[in-house]
């Protein structure tokens, strides 16, 4: 059974939508949902779901102390879902190819520091875009641009809320992250 760790700062949809798909598998489990931040929602879901989670602060981030405690958890695949902090290179350096990250764009447009979440939607509406979509790529040591693993695109109508172009994003996110992971551990057993 492959080991699975997530990292997630916020309402963790991706996060729970990814535990709930390997619960029914048995290729692959969810040993741990990282969290930079003590408030977040996806620290309720992870407990939900029985998965063990760490909390951790921007500061203790880049410690061997966050590396040591990954370690522990010895992981096949470390999945950044929705996870807001620039990865330190201890870590990079420890797991290469080993780590992805979901961008909720199209890169290499939208992506890079200050470009998450509802930063990019209201950025695509500015710039008056007909489509977005999703990109899953690995991730090194600058901001969104590892190499791109899978991307996905949806068709704006043009009249959308950047609330609205969110919502079509998080539906390819949860439709196709899952099946990625269940490719990336499988092709690398
Ligand atoms: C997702 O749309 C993800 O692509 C995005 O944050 C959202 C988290 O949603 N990630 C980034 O912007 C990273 N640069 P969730 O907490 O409901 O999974």
């Amino acid at each position: 059974m492959k080991k699975i760790v997530l990292f997630a700062s916020g309402t963790g949809t991706n996060a729970e939508n990814i535990i709930v798909h390997f619960n029914k598998k048995n290729i692959g489990t969810v040993a741990a949902v990282f969290c930079n931040n003590p408030n977040a929602k996806v620290l309720d879901k992870a407990k939900k779901w029985n998965v063990p989670t760490v909390v951790f602060s921007k500061e203790e981030f880049s410690t061997d102390k966050v590396l040591q405690k990954l370690n522990s958890f010895q992981p096949d695949l470390i999945v950044l879902a929705g996870f807001l902090l620039k990865f330190p290179q201890n870590i990079i350096q420890t797991y290469p190819n080993k780590i992805i990250n979901i961008h909720p764009a199209l890169l290499p447009k939208y992506g890079g520091k200050g470009m998450y979440g509802m930063h990019v939607h209201r950025a695509i509406i500015e710039n008056k875009e007909t489509e977005t979509g999703i990109s899953i790529h690995f991730v090194n040591e600058h901001y969104d641009e590892g190499n791109v693993i899978f991307q996905k695109t949806v068709t704006l109508a043009g009249n959308e809320t950047p609330e609205e172009i969110a919502e079509k994003v998080h539906q390819l996110e949860h439709q196709h992250f899952p099946e990625v992971i269940e490719k990336l551990i499988t092709h690398n057993s």
